[in-house]
């Protein structure tokens, strides 16, 4: 299947010399049609950067970005203002509203910018309402919303016009955990009911482990990646496994994850055996005579 997202090789550094400031080093990765993946991180390590980069708001020093087959990075102003407005959508940690105007109203603003008939404007604002589990809120200002109801109506603002991909950084950054739950909700919901693609970047562990995909940046590169699906147990038992993959860079330099490191007290070096089907690593046995 083609991918949705599509990044290649990027690069991207700030400033130059001896300040120079590498936050994305060689990063690929894609995500596929109507999938959700969350971006985690330290602070620093690139992800808001990668997502400009993804959304067209930056542009990468090399390296190409593909979104639903336009390539983003050989866009000119013109081609990049289009693709925000048909193709992309952001949400950031703060909402973005506007005050006079209440949740329908502010759901409706994009909308009335393509001149979509009131009927189907009326219509398409309360499916998204409902969406983002505001339907009772339609007639209600931002100031009179709790800030998780406010970024649900940012949520469904940004899908009004049925964007492709949706890139939201942080958008539980400012937000207690109930309420951050109630705003991720919102997001999977839309992802599953419209089929947006979905790319969010969050230091929320409560969000990236409810999420399929997990994509891990350390240093500007991705390193891990965590996939989830549920399986059923000989009792009928739903059950989540989590597997662990590492992303092998082009020369075969792999980075483990740091609990595995950790578990067997590797270092140094380690001792490697090539099977039919995997490679084995195991703690270098024979540290303790050096
Ligand atoms: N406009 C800029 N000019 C110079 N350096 C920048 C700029 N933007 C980001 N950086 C640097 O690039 C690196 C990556 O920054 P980025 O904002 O992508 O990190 P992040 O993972 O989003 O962090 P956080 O979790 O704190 O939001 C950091 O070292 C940051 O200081
Ligand atoms: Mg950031």
């Amino acid at each position: 299947m083609t991918a949705m997202v599509s990044v290649r090789g990027v690069h991207r550094t700030y400033g130059s010399g001896r300040t120079a400031v590498h936050a994305l080093r060689d990063v690929s990765f894609d995500v596929a049609p109507g999938e959700l993946v969350a971006l985690v991180g330290r602070s620093g390590s690139g992800k808001t950067t990668l997502l400009n980069v993804v959304g067209g708001l930056d542009r990468p020093d090399e390296g190409t970005v593909l979104v639903d087959g336009t390539e983003v990075t050989a866009l000119d102003d013109g081609g990049l203002v289009r693709l925000r407005r048909d193709v992309l959508a952001f949400v950031f940690q703060t909402f973005g509203l506007v005050p006079v105007l209440s949740a329908a109203e502010n759901v409706g603003v994009p909308l009335r910018l393509r001149a979509t008939p009131v009927a189907e404007r009326e219509r398409r604002v309360e499916l998204l309402l409902r969406l983002v589990g505001l339907a009772d809120h339609a007639d209600q200002r931002p100031e009179e919303m709790s800030g998780g109801q406010q970024q649900r109506v940012a949520i469904a603002a940004a899908v009004a016009n049925a964007p492709r991909v949706l890139l939201a950084d942080e958008p539980t950054g400012e937000l207690d955990e109930t309420t951050s739950g109630q705003v991720f909700e919102a997001i999977r919901h839309v992802n599953r009911e419209l089929g947006t693609t979905t790319l969010i970047v969050t230091h929320d562990p409560s969000v990236a482990e409810h999420v399929r995909r997990t994509v891990q940046i350390r240093d500007g590169r991705t390193s891990t990646e965590v996939l989830r699906r549920s399986t059923v147990d000989e009792h009928g038992r739903e059950q989540l496994v989590a597997e662990e993959f590492a992303v092998l860079d082009k020369v075969g330099r792999l980075q483990l994850p740091r609990e595995f490191v950790e578990a067997l007290e590797l270092r140094d070096r380690v001792r490697l055996g090539l099977e039919p089907d995997h490679v084995s690593v195991w703690p270098d046995a024979t540290e303790e005579d050096r």
